[in-house]
């Protein structure tokens, strides 16, 4: 079975590492996964006032989660928490209230930065609004990657074996998630 897993990378640059690593994934993932990127920049900041008319960009970026089997969170730090614009587009999936398609969604995190703990802080504040927002997210392997020079080649190919053996046994471990939680269902 091919799940279609549903990625969102929490940096609007355009020179995102984490986009990079999503990249890299997407090369290296096996063939029951399917990588598509679900893209969170035109959104705008959530407000309860847009519920009555939700804005067409919201309700795509929503049916796109709907339709994805699964999501992955690639994610930088930015203060030691996850991205503003990444909170407002989880924000955008849980309303109207009753409506939270994040709802039963089985997930993954991982993310890069130069430093050292590699989104490590960012990583358990975003388990802990997924929790929230009651989505089963993968808790092993942890994946905290730090983004050194050459890790990742021009093409999305990583450049150090260890690396790359890492991240397939997490991209195998993220499968076997998913098929854990594929019949779970969405009531909220
Ligand atoms: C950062 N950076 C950062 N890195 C980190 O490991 N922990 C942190 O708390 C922060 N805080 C932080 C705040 C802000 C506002 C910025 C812009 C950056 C550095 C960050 O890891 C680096 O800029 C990465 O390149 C960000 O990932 P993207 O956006 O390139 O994917």
């Amino acid at each position: 079975m091919t799940y279609i897993v549903g990625y969102i990378v929490g940096s609007l640059s355009q020179k995102s590492i984490n986009r990079t690593l999503a990249l890299a994934l997407s090369r290296l993932a096996p063939p029951e996964l399917r990588l598509t990127e679900i893209p969170i920049d035109q959104l705008p900041l959530y407000s309860y006032d847009y519920d009555p008319d939700y804005p067409a960009v919201a309700q795509e970026f929503k049916d796109a989660i709907k339709a994805s089997d699964a999501l992955l969170f690639v994610t930088p730090e930015y203060n030691r928490s996850v991205p503003a614009a990444l909170k407002n587009a989880i924000d955008w999936a849980t309303r109207p209230y009753g409506s939270n398609v994040l709802n039963g969604k089985p997930s993954a995190i991982i993310g890069t930065s130069p430093g050292q703990v590699s989104t490590a802080v960012a990583q358990q504040h975003l388990k802990t609004i997924l929790s929230f927002t009651n989505s089963p997210v993968l808790g092993q392997p942890e994946a905290y990657i730090q983004f050194t020079k050459g890790l990742i080649n021009d093409e999305g190919d990583i450049q150090v074996p260890s690396v790359a053996e890492f991240l397939t046994g997490y991209l195998r471990a993220f499968t076997a998630h998913i098929r854990h939680h594929h019949h779970d269902i969405p009531g909220l």
